[in-house]
This record gives structure tokens, sequence and C-alpha cells, in this order.
């Protein structure tokens, strides 16, 4: 079990800044992942814990330790990529047993050794298969089990499952939270598949442009972006440009909510801690958190407007809805049986109540 910390880690690329200032403590045993699209610098910021790409500037520490001079075969990392590579012309034990034999281990251990991450990875009876007799899902097992059969201090997945079909990669992803949890290392997941860091995940790292824009759980990245970028990248949002009116007195410990104008709207919603009266902002809300009412429920409240129903589309377990308030046009998913009731409704008038409404910063009004 390993701390690993990133203290203010850049890596340029001629005049390309793929990674800037990034800083990330994480702890023992402790499940991280780098999401982000892609480009952001994932791959880099986790080449460079690997030791194969070395910083521009700052410190990579492994409990404590700067690690930035120690090559990658001594920090003792097990390296999982999207091509896992297996030897095609070693066997299922061999494969695993790699390692262990280039480290010089003896016999005996390697046997016990690979006999338990053989039953691990529940392909006992395949031992004495070679890859090529494997399929796409057995063959990422053993080489999961190949890095792990080293006992490697921290645990580093780039893409691991990007190039195997859906149904593989949501059974295989639980398979690696699985032996991450069994063993209790510290691991780093890069992916840009937010289905994936959202599934195994203790705490998500939101990337973008070479930087970390947000660093949570999954409850704060998706109820509590800070950022535009994040309340945009992480599932489906509705975006408002609006201004501040005013901020609601609130009880200590409670979240700070703030008043919004946005076109005829008035809205109120969670402040990020760094919006004043006056700015201009974006206010977030996500289309499953509208509920759509009957126009005769007019209430005079923040979150209950207006609106007009402009387009119906029926998907099955959900119906998505578009509706026009104020001018401004406002996705709305809605589940469960009341979707039924709205199938009918095209073209009226509704009111809509807005729920878990986000406040951020408008940085493209800001700057401009
Ligand atoms: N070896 C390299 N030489 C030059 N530019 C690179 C190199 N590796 C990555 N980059 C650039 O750095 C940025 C981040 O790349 P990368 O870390 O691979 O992103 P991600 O893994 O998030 O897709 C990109 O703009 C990429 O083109
Ligand atoms: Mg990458």
């Amino acid at each position: 079990m390993t701390r690993v910390q990133l203290v203010e880690i850049s890596k340029q690329y001629g005049s390309t800044l793929a990674v800037d200032g990034v800083n990330a403590d994480i702890a023992e045993g402790e499940f991280v992942t780098l999401l982000g699209p892609s480009g952001c610098g994932k791959t880099t910021t986790l080449r460079m814990v690997a030791g194969l790409v070395e910083p521009t500037a700052g410190q990579i520490r492994f409990d404590g330790q700067v690690v930035n001079n120690v090559p990658p075969h001594k920090r003792n990392i097990g390296l999982a990529f999207q091509s896992h590579a297996l030897f095609p012309h070693l066997s299922v034990y061999r494969n695993i047993a790699f390692g262990l034999e280039v480290k010089g281990s003896p016999k005996a251990d390697i046997q016990n050794r690979v006999r338990e991450m053989l039953e691990m990875i529940e392909l006992t009876h395949h031992a004495d298969r070679m890859p090529s007799q494997l399929s796409g899902g057995q063959q990422q097992r053993v080489a999961l089990a190949r890095m792990l059969a080293t006992d490697p201090r921290v645990l580093l997945f780039d893409e691991p499952l990007s190039a195997l079909d859906r149904n593989l990669r949501d059974t295989l992803k639980y398979s690696i939270l699985d032996l991450q949890r069994r063993t209790k290392k510290t691991a780093i997941y890069v992916t840009h598949d937010q289905s994936e860091a959202f599934a195994i995940s203790d705490r998500i790292f939101v990337m973008n442009e070479g930087r970390i824009e947000q660093a949570g759980t999954q409850l704060d990245i998706y109820l509590r972006p800070h950022t535009e970028f994040v309340a945009g990248f992480v599932g489906d949002n509705n975006a408002i440009p609006a201004e501040v009116e005013g901020v609601v007195p609130s009880l200590p410990g409670e979240p700070r909510l703030l008043d919004v104008r946005a076109a005829g709207m008035r809205l109120r919603g969670s402040d990020p801690g760094n919006i004043r009266v006056g700015d201009r902002v974006l206010v977030f809300v996500r289309p499953e958190n509208i509920d759509v009412l009957d126009a005769a429920s007019a209430v005079d409240e923040p979150n209950v407007v207006h609106g007009r129903i402009e387009q119906i589309v029926f998907e099955g377990p959900t119906v998505r809805v578009l509706v026009d308030a104020s001018g401004v046009l406002i996705k709305v998913t809605s589940s469960g049986l009341g979707r039924l009731t709205l199938l009918d409704k095209e073209r009226r008038d509704v009111m809509l109540r807005l729920q878990d409404v986000t406040v951020v910063r408008d940085d493209a009004a800001v700057a401009a």
C-alpha cells in the first residue's frame, strides 16, 4: 500500500503543455480515476507516475519519498494498457510467471504465486492454454494477473478496456475493481468513459487541457460541478446563461444559495464559492432533475418556470422533452410511469420545476 503524491507536475513537449501543474494526493489503497477528453493529458500524467515520461517540473512521491530519479523498473508499479500484449508464444501460466522469472524468484515461490493468481482470475483450468485460445475477456484477466503477480505497490491503468466490446467492458471493470479491493493496492485509472469512471472510482479527477478541473467523489462531480467544463463534460446538462441578483442567507455549514435571473426566469442554485452579486454565471440543471407540471400549477417561487413543450421523443425507458422557457430551450428527461402522461402534450404550456440547480462562473463572459 502506497500513498502517491503529484506535486505541481508539468510536462512540456515543444510548444505543447501536455500537463500543466497537476497536484494530487492519493491515499493508500485508494482507487482514483483520471477522467477527461482525448488529449487532455491523462496518459502523460500516468506515464510520469510510471517513470516512463520525465516531468518538466514538479515532484512525484511514493510514501513521501521523491521518485523522480527512480527508473521505471525500480518503482515497482503494475501497468495495464489498452492492448494487453500477452506474450503469444507463452502459455497462460508462463505469461503470469514472466515478471517473477525476470526477478529471479525461487521456482517454488513462482509456482505458488501463479496458482494464487490463476485462482483469483478464475482461470486455473486454462493454465496451459496459449493466449490465442482465450476470449478477449480472459486475455485481459490474464494481463491483470500478470500485472499483480510481482506484487506491485501501485497499479496504473491506461484505458485498459477501450478495445473490448461493451458487454465485456461492463463485466471487466468490476473485475478490476474487485482485484484492487482484494489486494488493497493504490490504483490510478485513466479513461475518457464517464460510465467507467463512475462505476469504479473512490474519487474522480476530471482533467481538461493538462489540468485537474475538479477532484471529488462521484456525487461531488455529478451533483456539484465547480466549473463549466465539468458540468458540461460529465452527464447531460442544461446550461442557462444568467446574472447573479442576490445571496440567500444560509445557516452555518449549509451550502450558500444564489438568486439569479436568466431571461425571464427566477432561479436559485448552489454557489461553488467564488461568485458575487452582478457576476455573469451559467446555471446548470440536469434533464433528469426537472419535473414537468401542469400549467395550472403555477406558483411564484424560484426554479418554477413557465414553458411550452416544443418536442417529445419517446425512447422507451425515458421520454426526452424539449421545452421553450422564456426563449431558452431546456432539455428534460422523464422516466417512470409519469413519462407516459407527457406524450400528448406537444405544443402545450406547462410549468417546469428545476431541482438540484448549480451555479458556476461563466468564464467566457468574464473574459469578454
Ligand atoms: N511524445 C509526445 N510528443 C509530443 N506531444 C505529445 C507527446 N505525448 C503526448 N503529447 C501531446 O500532449 C497532449 C496530451 O496527450 P495525452 O497525455 O496522450 O492525452 P490523453 O491521454 O488525455 O488523450 C496532447 O496534445 C498530445 O498531442
Ligand atoms: Mg491517453
